[in-house]
């Protein structure tokens, strides 16, 4: 009950200070954002070695928004100034309100060391996994603050990729309110969170990068291509696209004046294996579904990123010749 009152008065603008648990791949990543948007950062190393290979990842990041415009060079060294290298997991996170976990993906070790920070943290500091695959019901198993622990997941590099998915252990022992805390603070950073509604091993993006995988694998195994004929293919077709709308709003586009219902009964009645009255039936339904939810998902967008058909093919074209021109192909 203590704890949930904590978190119950838990705000994303109560954020200053963070944590980054894991001077890895991610944590050095998620490091450089955080000090690059203002916020000191205690980043926890797992071995004191492992400082001098931080400092470095953390200036590459850096040096790679100002090479690009985006941040100036002479404001970097009070950037990195922002970053206390630290090996007390006691003093990494006792006066943060945002703990970003960043160690190796191993259930045992991800519970045990939650155990280790309940000790230490504030019991309204949100704890959040960066976990690939493990569910947030299972890291925060054993904790005795569970309520105030989510996953949000990042895509590597955290820094520039702005999606963060982000989940809730299952029942009663997570709060949707530390979800929305923690989504509003990413939004402040102009990160993209959602909030999924099942506590899910992959979230959204790895399991359709899995299902894109398997595809793979199986087109290379079967002699149809090569891994270089399979990069090209993305690089250069769906994945131009996913880059800009993702494969609903793509069909919308792809059905003309029809949208995705048109699309939608156009290539599912072509392809019905057994077009029974039932199938088409089924078949009717999912298209109006469907149709319905791009609608709505129009309607939640500004018309400059394209919130109906127009306004959205010229978004696209927009932001697809730019693309193509940095790819030399226009
Ligand atoms: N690399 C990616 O593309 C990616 C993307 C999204 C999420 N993630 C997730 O982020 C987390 C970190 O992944 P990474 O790619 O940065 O890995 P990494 O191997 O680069 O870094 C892992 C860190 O964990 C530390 N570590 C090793 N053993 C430890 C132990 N026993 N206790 C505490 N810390 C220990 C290491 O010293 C290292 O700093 C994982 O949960 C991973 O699933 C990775």
């Amino acid at each position: 009950m203590i704890l949930l009152q904590g978190i119950l008065k838990m705000e994303a603008k109560k954020i200053k200070k963070i944590a980054v648990l894991g001077a890895g791949v991610i944590g050095n990543s998620w490091t450089a954002n955080f000090i690059w948007k203002g916020y000191p950062v205690n980043l926890w190393l797992f071995s004191s070695d492992e400082e001098i290979t931080a400092k470095q990842a953390i200036q590459e990041h850096l040096d790679g928004l100002a090479i690009n415009g985006i941040v100036k060079n002479d404001q970097i060294p009070k950037m990195m100034k922002l970053v206390n290298f630290i090996t007390s997991l006691e003093f990494a996170v006792k006066d943060v309100q945002l703990i970003i976990e960043a160690i190796i993906e191993d259930l045992a070790i991800k519970q045990q060391f939650l155990a280790e920070i309940d000790k230490y943290a504030n019991p309204d500091t949100i704890y959040a996994s960066s976990t690939s695959y493990k569910l947030i019901s299972d890291i925060s198993k054993f904790s005795e603050f569970s309520e105030r622990c989510i996953g949000a997941h990042p895509y590597n590099p955290p820094h520039l990729i702005p999606l963060v998915e982000i989940t809730i252990p299952e029942g009663e022992r997570g709060s949707e309110k530390t979800a929305e805390v923690a989504a509003k603070f990413f939004e402040s950073i102009n990160k993209v969170p959602i909030i999924l509604k099942k506590d899910v091993s992959g979230f959204i993006g790895n399991q359709i990068q899995s299902a894109v995988g398997t595809a793979c694998g199986e087109l290379i195994m079967n002699g149809v291509c090569t891994p270089e004929d399979i990069d090209k293919a993305m690089t250069f077709g769906p994945g131009l696209r996913w880059a800009i709308v993702g494969p609903y709003l793509v069909g919308q586009l792809g059905g003309g004046e029809g949208g995705i219902k048109g699309l939608t009964l156009h290539i599912g009645k072509a392809n019905l294996e057994d077009p029974t009255e039932q199938a088409i039936k089924e078949l009717e339904f999912y298209a109006n579904f469907i149709q319905g939810e791009v609608n709505k998902e129009m309607a939640n967008r500004s018309r400059e990123f394209g919130s109906d058909n127009e306004t959205l093919r010229k978004f696209r074209d927009k932001v697809l010749i730019t693309l193509l021109k940095e790819h030399k192909k226009i």
